[in-house]
């Protein structure tokens, strides 16, 4: 039987109860298909401050470093803001993906027809979504120095650094991801204004004339963030700096209906590390409400991308879609529509339930 050693990293807010369900998931799909995940909980963020004195204790970096890949929740919350940098749990997030060498970080984001209307955007133009981002991880302001304040106390200082080698890698991921899709990788940059974009646009065009096949577009960072509102079915493949990414990816949540919905994974050094896009969301926490669809599609990714498990990552893509063809709705998604409603675990159930049928149906399949 094959094994598979997977962190959990919960962390804050609604990360619990999201990771417990994609969770039941993958266990469910083991007992179905005759895999064994292994599960090792452990503290991050902010409740790893406060019971163990740091938003990564060496001993949890260690866990994640030796095990097959990590499933995370979300860190942060209010009360943690006014900490300083090393103890915030936002820090845990981005050294624990340091420590992994997860540069490359994947967040698809795909219109569903059947929640069309959970877009606050038009129907017609959300329809045909269907992008990945491929956000470089570990460079740019995130992570450049010179970093915070200067001899003068009144300035403060954040660098964006990115080495030619940084550039290369992360556009290798995007050119072979396009690959796989419709061969279309549009890279975002500032070129006009910003030197770090002129060797961006410059390194991923070299790259490019090893993929020939690969149609190759470049986009401004400030473009891009309108066009993904007007017309984001002419997206395929994105690949974008830190910052850039980061802030497209919470936009191209709004064309899918709701950032719950959506998932990572962080690819690149050996473990991977899998995180719904969606934050900690404090002031849901605890109620059973929170939408647990973007972590369980992030297990899919685990298995796509770590375990190299592809039907069976379908499986659980195909039986999200078919909840969500269902009308089943999480809070996030009623507002007032049509549907069923769900709690977190409710609609964690279905999928478990759904998934199982579909691996079960493949094995009865394959008997005959
Ligand atoms: C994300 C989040 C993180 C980031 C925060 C929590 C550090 O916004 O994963 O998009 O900025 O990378
Ligand atoms: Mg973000």
């Amino acid at each position: 039987m094959n094994r598979y050693k997977i962190a959990v990293v919960a962390g804050d807010g609604i990360g619990p109860e999201v990771t417990r369900e994609a969770m039941r998931v993958l266990r469910t799909l083991g007992e179905a298909g005759g895999f064994d995940f292994h599960f090792h909980e452990m503290p991050i963020g902010g409740v790893a401050l406060r019971t163990m004195g740091s938003p990564l204790p060496p001993a949890v970096l260690d866990a994640c470093v030796e095990s097959d890949a990590v499933l995370l929740g979300a860190v942060g919350g209010p009360e943690f803001d006014a900490l300083p940098k090393d103890k915030k749990p936002e820090t845990g997030l981005l050294q624990l993906r340091q420590a992994l060498g997860c540069f490359a970080n994947l967040r698809p984001a795909v219109s569903v027809p059947s929640i069309a209307d959970c877009s606050p955007l038009k129907p017609s133009i959300v329809a045909n979504t269907d992008i990945l981002l491929v956000r470089e991880l570990l460079g740019g302001l995130y992570f450049g120095e010179p970093r915070g304040r200067r001899d003068d106390p009144t300035v403060c200082v954040n660098s964006m650094v990115y080495s030619e080698a940084e550039v290369e890698r992360v556009a290798r991921v995007a050119f072979e991801q396009a690959r796989r899709r419709s061969r279309k990788l549009t890279s975002v940059d500032k070129a006009n204004v910003l030197e770090t974009s002129a060797m961006w646009r410059q390194v991923v065009t070299r790259v490019g004339a090893e993929y020939p096949d690969v149609q190759l577009d470049h986009v401004l960072v400030d473009s891009c963030a309108m066009f993904l509102v007007t017309t984001p079915s002419r997206f395929d493949v994105i690949v974008a700096e830190n910052l850039f990414g980061d802030i497209l990816s919470d936009e191209m949540a709004a064309l899918t209906g709701s950032i719950g919905l959506l998932a990572s994974a962080s690819i690149g050094g050996r473990v991977g590390l899998y995180e719904p896009v969606h934050g900690s969301a404090p002031t849901i926490a605890g109620q059973d409400i929170a939408n647990p669809l973007g972590a369980i599609a992030s297990a899919a990714m685990m298995l796509r991308y770590s375990f190299n498990l592809e039907q069976e990552a379908r499986d659980i893509e195909t039986a999200i879609r078919s909840v969500l063809d269902d009308g089943y709705k999480t809070a996030d998604l009623q507002n007032g529509r049509p549907g069923r409603p769900v709690s977190t675990s409710e609609i964690g159930k279905l999928v478990e339930q759904r998934v199982a049928a579909l691996v079960d149906h493949r094995h009865a399949y394959h008997a005959v």
